[in-house]
């Protein structure tokens, strides 16, 4: 076995990816922590979320991401140091770090990622940085060196990433916010104008993750929240037509933007999109009637992956074990070797 272990981080405002070479494998929990009296570490990952809304005013569960770009730094490099150590099960090893970093944010922003590893006492020896429309490309199975005209939209927690992939590079890219996360602020919003019902953010999401199955089978949704009026907590039946209408609004507004990056694309890779259609990957695009509005809308076939929250931690395990698409990787400038 070798000494030196490579990780892989894409860092989402909702969920943290990590590809570990060592175990071959990648781990997926909730970027979150849980704060005991602004200074206690009380739970971090899937079980802070299971506190999140939950807490009492002493407790206060958080995300240290925001928007894809680290907002919290403090706590983002206790969560990296736990989620590495749980990792090394056989004790933390000297290792390379390859971090995804959104191409549409600022050079301060992309820094950010690098000085969070090496803040993290996680023993760094190398830290690179792909940028991760390119993981995301090479985590669907493309050889993003060689070909040309690639478009990709991650729909994420926070962030709507499109990106336009041709040779290895990013000719253009937007991270626009609207994701998961104003989905279900749309929909409980909706809810209270209609029903005078306040739903919490998890409800929003898990009614959100269920919005296709629902559909299929012709259900309702059932939601429980507090009735504003008698201050009572219920449950209620939604119907998923009020959901649709409350989502049409942010389907729109990416959609718009996909056509903005389609105006300004070549001409030359706008017809090579046009033979393989477009890529969707982010956990948010699998919400129900996303891909087929955009495939209505731009007439272009829509790729979807099985496992779309995966692919730019599977695109960075590439770049490490694939010699041939190591060089995706480099580092930022003014950062130290
Ligand atoms: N089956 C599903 N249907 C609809 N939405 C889903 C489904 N599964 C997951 N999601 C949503 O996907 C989002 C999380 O996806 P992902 O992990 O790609 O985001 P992230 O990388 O943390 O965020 P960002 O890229 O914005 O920083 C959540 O909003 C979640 O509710
Ligand atoms: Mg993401």
């Amino acid at each position: 076995m070798s000494t030196i272990n490579s990780f892989g981080i894409d860092l989402g405002t909702s969920n943290i990816k990590i590809f570990s070479e060592e175990s071959k494998s990648i781990f997926v929990e909730r970027n979150m922590i849980a704060i005991e009296n602004k200074r206690n570490l009380l739970a971090y990952g899937d079980s802070a979320y299971a506190m999140y809304e939950k807490s009492p005013s002493n407790i206060v569960a958080s995300y240290p991401v925001c928007n894809g770009v680290i907002a919290d730094i403090q706590n983002m490099e206790t969560l990296v140091k736990y989620f590495i150590n749980d990792l090394s099960k056989g004790g933390m090893k000297m290792s390379d770090y390859y971090v995804a970093v959104p191409t549409d944010v600022t050079e301060v922003e992309k820094k950010a990622f690098y000085d969070l590893i090496k803040e993290s006492s996680v023993k760094a020896r190398k830290i690179m940085v792909v940028e991760k429309a390119i993981a995301d490309g090479l985590g669907l199975g493309i050889d993003v060196k060689t070909s040309q005209g690639v478009m990709v939209i991650n729909v994420g927690y926070a962030t709507t990433e499109i990106s336009i992939l041709s040779l290895g590079g990013i000719v253009l890219s937007r991270l626009i916010k609207v994701g998961g996360f104003k989905f279900g602020e749309s929909v409980r919003n909706a809810i209270r104008k209609e029903y005078s019902l306040l739903i919490g953010e998890k409800t929003a999401e898990k009614t959100l993750e269920s919005l296709y199955e629902l559909e299929i089978n012709r259900q309702p949704a059932l939601v429980f929240g507090r009735d504003i009026v008698s201050g009572l907590p219920i449950e209620r039946e939604i119907p998923t037509k009020l959901i649709d209408e409350a989502l049409i609004e942010n389907f729109a507004t990416i959609i718009d933007n996909i056509k903005v990056i389609l105006e300004r694309t070549p001409p030359e890779l706008g017809a090579d999109i046009r033979r393989q259609g477009i890529y969707l990957t982010g956990g948010a695009s699998q919400i129900s009637r996303l891909a087929s509005l955009i495939e209505r809308a731009t007439d272009l076939k829509v790729n979807v992956p099985e496992e779309p929250i995966t692919t730019v931690a599977l695109g960075l395990a590439k770049v490490i074990k694939d010699d041939k698409f190591n060089s995706l990787a480099y580092y930022i400038e003014g950062m130290g070797r």
